[in-house]
């Protein structure tokens, strides 16, 4: 049966958790990074297409190599996080649909329409991106999603060999609290909310 989370681990993943802009001198494990990607795939994605791929850059050689794909806000804690995860998608993750979805024939959706292909794509990395963030944070760990880079820098020098396309960068590690910005409001239930 569904349980519900306690308010301490509700904070751990919501209320208390923050993006973080610096990074404790901590390395984050190869195992936990498995651990989090074996929870984040279990987030749902549409026919269970799983189109998110992840690329770790924990290497000083690696990180060297991002460096000039970065906007000049996001280079100094990129540079000094643990690890940076692109968060990319397959543009032909239907071609793995015969496994993830074997209920029916989901692969002819994408492949007679690109443009459902690529907004599915986006959109289920997306959600991929965020279940990512949320694991890490379950795991202990503390994240910084960032968009502000060069896509197509990113694509050339880590995807190319696979055809991926970068959506998004997480930074991971154990966050510096001393350089948390103020935390921003957000927008009240009847803001953002309708109920019908
Ligand atoms: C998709 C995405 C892209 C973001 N891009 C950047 C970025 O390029 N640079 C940056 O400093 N912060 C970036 N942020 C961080 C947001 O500004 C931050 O998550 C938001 O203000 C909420 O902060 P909080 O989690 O500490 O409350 C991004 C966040 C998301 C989810």
């Amino acid at each position: 049966m569904t349980q519900i989370l306690t308010p301490d681990a509700l904070a751990t993943l919501f209320t208390d958790a923050r993006t973080h802009n610096g990074w404790l001198d901590k390395p984050v494990d190869d195992a936990l990074l498995r651990q989090a990607y074996l929870l984040a795939r279990m987030g749902p994605t549409s026919a269970n297409c799983c189109p998110a791929r992840f690329v770790f850059i924990r290497s000083s050689e690696a990180k060297e190599r991002l460096k000039p794909a970065l906007s000049s806000g996001n280079l100094t804690k990129t540079l000094q996080a643990p690890v940076t995860a692109i968060i990319a998608y397959d543009p032909v993750f239907y071609d793995a649909l015969p496994k993830l979805f074997p209920h029916g024939d989901a692969r002819s959706w994408f492949t007679s329409s690109p443009e459902l292909a690529t907004e599915t794509a986006f959109r289920n990395s997306s959600l991929q991106a965020a279940y990512l963030i949320i694991a890490c944070r379950a795991l202990g760990l503390d994240t910084g999603p960032m968009s502000g880079f060069n896509n197509t820098q990113v694509d050339e020098i880590f995807l190319a060999e696979k055809g991926w396309k970068s959506n998004l960068l997480v930074n991971i590690g154990y966050g510096d609290i001393n350089k948390l910005y103020e935390r921003s409001p957000r927008l009240a239930f009847d803001e953002a909310c309708l109920v019908l």
